[in-house]
């Protein structure tokens, strides 16, 4: 039988941590997004939070923002790390001695888009194993787009994202 989950990717011993990476786009880092990362601080020893820099998108804040922003955000969480990437996801990985990606799915909805990406990854890196995440309930309906929707309207946001966020959002309004 072939085994799929020895490798690189594999902890070879129990002198390795485990490491975990949560990767997104994070135009905003949301509370949604706070919820899944402390609960994946306590699953692993080390959770890295990949903000991917994506040239096909113009982003509300710079890939350097955003990184600033999540680093504020987890100043006090020793084993949450953040780290900016573009490229694969399997090669941001494999470069900090993650063998887990960590995703949240908030409702159906997100299953279908979340199965391809975890399979194709699966296909790049066979031992690379994406695990999946609820975040509280309070949490299922927040998504970055709706946040940059309310906002650019005008609406409050408080609540949904980190004050250390909210105060860079409003600071951008101007207000
Ligand atoms: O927050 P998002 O936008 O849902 O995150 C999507 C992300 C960053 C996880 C995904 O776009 C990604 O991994 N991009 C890196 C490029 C890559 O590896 N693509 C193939 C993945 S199947």
């Amino acid at each position: 039988m072939t085994d799929t989950t020895s490798g690189d990717f594999a902890r070879p011993g129990p002198r390795l941590d485990r490491v975990a990476v949560y990767p997104g786009t994070f135009d905003p880092l949301t509370n949604g997004h706070v919820d899944i990362i402390l609960r994946g601080a306590r699953l692993f020893d080390r959770i890295v939070v990949g903000v991917l820099r994506n040239p096909d998108k113009t982003p509300l804040f710079s890939v350097e923002e955003r990184v600033a922003m999540a680093r504020e955000v987890f100043a006090g969480e020793p084993k949450v790390e953040v780290a900016g990437f573009e490229g694969l996801l399997v090669d941001f990985a494999r470069a900090h001695g993650a063998h887990v990606v960590v995703r949240g799915l908030r409702a159906v909805s997100d299953f279908e888009y979340e199965f391809q990406m975890a399979l194709m990854n699966r296909r790049l890196v066979p031992q690379l194993e994406t695990v999946f995440m609820m975040p509280a309930e309070a949490y299922t309906y927040i998504s970055s787009r709706l946040i940059r929707e309310v906002f650019a309207l005008g609406g409050p946001i408080a609540g949904l994202v980190p004050k250390a966020v909210e105060a860079r959002m409003r600071a951008r309004r101007g207000r």
